[in-house]
């Protein structure tokens, strides 16, 4: 079993962005630990950062030919994009949607996702564990 972990705009400053928010972890910390657990869970994966939102629509489509899933953090695009979520559904593969911060508790802005109505579950709030947490979750759903 193959996943496609997907890092929408931003991801790649952390460890230096907004600490107190997303905490000191950077994406190759966030990754390795994936590949650890993915490891263990016997499955493989892949790992892909953007901040341009064309380029993650062209890369969940060139995925979903060799993925069974997603595992997907699409950053601010999580409240904007219209196009992630429809090239989510189109591809028709189940995804789960996470992010570090809990969401529903920062701005306003941030408690509406355009992906979760979609998604197969979603993990929030844990920091690095949010990823970790799902990719579990959703290894488990695509064996069931
Ligand atoms: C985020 C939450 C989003 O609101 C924000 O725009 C991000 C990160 C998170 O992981 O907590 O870039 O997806």
């Amino acid at each position: 079993m193959k996943i496609a972990i997907v890092h929408g705009p931003n991801l790649r400053l952390l460890g230096q962005r907004e600490p107190e928010v997303y905490g000191t972890d950077t994406l190759e910390d966030i990754n390795s630990k994936l590949e650890k657990l993915a490891h263990e869970l016997g499955v493989e994966i892949t790992t892909f950062q953007s901040n341009h939102e064309g380029e993650l629509l062209d890369h969940i489509e060139r995925m979903a030919e060799e993925v069974q899933g997603f595992l997907i953090n699409p950053g601010a695009y999580t409240h904007t994009s219209i196009a992630l979520r429809d090239a989510l559904v189109g591809v028709e593969r189940p995804f789960v949607e996470v992010h570090l911060s809990n969401t529903t508790a920062r701005e306003r802005f941030r408690r509406h996702s355009y992906l979760a109505p979609v998604a197969a579950g979603m993990v929030y709030g844990f920091g690095i564990h949010s990823y970790l947490l799902g990719l579990q979750g959703l290894v488990a759903k695509l064996r069931r």
